[in-house]
This record gives C-alpha cells, sequence and structure tokens, in this order.
C-alpha cells in the first residue's frame, strides 16, 4: 500500500499480491532448501566491518556479497563454505521470464533475511554491469515499510509497505534509485513459522 499521495517513480513497477498463499508456501519451500545448502551468514560492511543487520545468502551462478577486506562485489562461491552457490529456482526463473522484459536469465538470486529489527539503509543497486535489466523483488513473511526514492541520494523519497506475496521492479528510468527498508512489522504474516521477512531479489548482473 503506498502511504503518500505521490506518483511512484518513473520506470518502478509495484505489483501487489502477485504471489497468492500457495505461490509463496511452495516459493518459502524452496529457499529453505538453498539455505540448507547455502547457510545464511552476517554480511560485513565494506571498510568498516560494521555487521549488517540482514543475514543473507544466494543463489544463481553468481552471488553478491560484502565484508571488511573486499567490498560490494559478485563472486561463484558461498564466503564460509566456499561451495557455488545452488541453482535458481524454476518458478523465479520463470516470474522473471513473465515480468522483467529481458531477454537473457537473472544470473542471481540474493536473498535476504529480516528479523523483527533487521533494516537496510538507503542505496542503489549499482554493482552490475548490465543496468538495461531490471531488478526483480519479491517480498515473503512480515510486512515491511520500503522507501524508494529518485536517482540521487538526495531526492525525495516516499514509502510503501510491502507485503508477503508482493513484488517490485526497479526498471527503466528507476533501475538505479536508491531505496531501502526502514523497518518490518513484527506478527504480520504466518507465512514463516517463525516470523521475519525473507526479500528476494533477482539481478542480471553481466552484460548479454
Ligand atoms: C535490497 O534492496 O537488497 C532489499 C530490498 C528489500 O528487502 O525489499
Ligand atoms: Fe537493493
Amino acid at each position: 500500500m503506498a502511504t503518500e499521495k505521490q506518483a511512484l517513480p518513473d520506470g518502478f513497477r509495484y505489483l501487489p499480491d502477485h504471489l497468492d498463499r500457495a505461490a509463496q508456501e511452495v516459493l518459502v519451500g524452496e529457499i529453505r532448501a538453498v539455505v540448507a545448502a547455502a547457510p545464511l551468514y552476517v554480511p560485513t560492511m565494506p571498510r568498516t566491518g560494521k555487521p549488517m543487520s540482514v543475514r543473507m545468502t544466494n543463489c544463481g551462478r553468481l552471488g553478491w556479497v560484502t565484508d571488511k577486506a573486499r567490498g560490494y562485489r559478485y563472486q561463484e562461491t558461498h564466503p564460509a563454505t566456499g561451495k557455488p552457490w545452488p541453482p535458481i529456482p524454476e518458478r523465479l526463473l520463470a516470474l522473471w521470464q513473465e515480468l522483467a522484459g529481458f531477454e537473457a536469465p537473472p544470473e542471481a538470486c540474493l536473498v535476504n533475511f529480516y528479523d523483527d529489527t533487521a533494516k537496510m539503509g538507503m542505496h542503489q543497486d549499482s554493482d552490475e554491469a548490465e543496468f538495461a535489466a531490471p531488478v526483480l523483488s519479491i517480498s515473503l513473511g512480515d510486512t515491511c515499510l520500503f522507501r524508494i526514492g529518485g536517482t540521487e541520494r538526495s531526492d525525495k523519497a516516499q514509502s510503501l509497505k510491502l507485503a508477503s506475496g508482493d513484488i517490485v521492479l526497479l526498471a527503466g528510468k528507476s533501475r538505479l534509485a536508491y531505496h531501502g527498508v526502514t523497518r518490518t512489522y513484527p506478527g504480520t504474516s504466518t507465512l514463516l513459522k517463525n516470523g521475519g521477512r525473507i526479500n528476494l531479489t533477482l539481478r542480471r548482473v553481466t552484460p548479454i
């Protein structure tokens, strides 16, 4: 639900309730299998080494990682296990085909897990070498307050509540829009038995 009466940024797509409960449940099962093979870990900020409040893992050929020594980047292996990331589940590839409007498949699916206190500061997704492809983002579990602004950090941002099953796309002119997660709302969903929120972000990393 949009909480302010302001047009959403150009190119930004908000698809509330895109996944029904049954589809969400199947997806959560698949993400549990991903997490079993590639455990959630605590990423740290470049230079400062400050831990992020969100825990992360990935599936796909490439995974987005960050740590104190080497900063933000994509790599082919899990930073703790050293193993290749598990593959992106078929239904996520199908969702990308349905919604992304981009000829090549995604190469990375970042899995973010938010507990009741986790949040994510305003940032741009700019570690990819292909900005013609959108970023496709799926929300599962508890509702969050998502902020979306413009392509300059100083641009005015607006808030959107993202609930389980909602999908947003940072596409076109909004591909490099600043965005973040201010907070989650504990107890707003029964999808995850221990609560919390999962966000899945599909991205194309390399040019075709
Ligand atoms: C992100 O920008 O990586 C996460 C966005 C979200 O959790 O909805
Ligand atoms: Fe992001």
